[in-house]
């Protein structure tokens, strides 16, 4: 199939040109799933996706699943609607991390389409988690294989009203999940540093937050340098796929005054294999 591949930065990131993702088959599929493997976030411009066809599309890439704590469309609950209205200055999602680490089995991918977008701002950033381990050094490596963090879902964190109201049950605090700090991507083999930033990675299993905290920090930090990292710039009809076992990303909050509309669906994941547990 003949498609271009446009890369957006050296670290991770890629534009799709010349494919309607309405119409791709086995064979097509097979290799845009490559291209995301290797790029970690890809894009398409200009789709035309009614909800049944986006979930259709969706549906190609493994089992679509509901958000433990989210509630989608009525109509559509698989789709979750993020908006964000013109008047509103509390953002959504505005904070690094990987969808759903606070869960046992944390999505593969994530894709939002943009149905309204603010003339400018409201990009996604990402950042590539196997270029931040590639970046360690190997004693923080190593360490870093040994480590299993604790993870959670911050159901009070601020948002807009309208994406509170879709949280069920605030008042019940929700379970953790522990996974490994270096996580073996199971498609690609290559490890990845998995890590949210503090709203749901919480601590080091055995250690407490205070204990945590200042190594959680740095390598939040690291993993978030300006050269790890790219952006998608969103326009109505865009659709970004992304690999949360390789990806981390973040909603920039800056674009008080206009209102945004994106519809995300997630793919679910298995349970996360650590770099330690390779050889078992
Ligand atoms: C998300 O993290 O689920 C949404 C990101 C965005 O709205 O850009």
């Amino acid at each position: 199939m003949s498609f271009e591949i446009m890369p957006i930065a050296g670290a991770l990131g890629a534009e799709i040109r010349g494919i309607d993702v309405a119409g791709l088959d086995g064979e097509g599929m097979a290799e845009v799933r490559s291209a995301l493997l290797r790029y970690g976030v890809i894009c398409f411009r200009d789709q035309d996706l009614s909800p049944e066809g986006y979930l259709d599309f969706a549906r190609q890439w493994g089992e679509v699943h509901l958000h433990p704590y989210l509630r989608g469309l009525d109509e559509f609950p698989e789709i979750i609607e993020i908006i964000r209205e013109a008047d509103d200055p509390t953002g959504f999602a505005d904070h690094w991390h990987t969808d759903q680490i606070f869960t046992p089995r944390p999505a593969n991918f994530t894709m939002l389409f943009a149905r309204e977008t603010p003339a400018a701002g409201g990009d996604t950033m990402f950042a590539s988690l196997t270029g931040a381990y590639d970046r360690l050094s190997p004693g923080m490596q190593r360490m870093a294989a040994r480590l299993r963090t604790c993870n959670s879902y911050d159901k009070k964190a601020p948002r807009s009203a309208r994406m509170a109201a879709r949280i069920a049950d605030r008042e019940t605090p929700t379970q953790e999940a522990v996974h490994p700090l270096v996580r073996l991507h199971p498609e690609t083999g290559r490890p990845a540093l998995y890590v949210s930033d503090e709203r749901s990675t919480r601590r080091f299993d055995g250690m407490s937050e205070e204990e945590s905290r200042p190594l959680l920090a740095w390598l939040m930090r690291h993993a978030t340098r300006p050269e790890l990292t790219c952006r998608i710039r969103w326009e109505p009809g865009t659709l970004g796929i992304w690999d949360n076992r390789s990806v981390l990303h973040s909603a920039l909050n800056d674009y008080y005054g206009q209102r945004r509309v994106m519809h995300r669906i997630t793919i679910r994941g298995e349970p996360v294999r650590g770099l330690a547990e390779q050889s078992h």
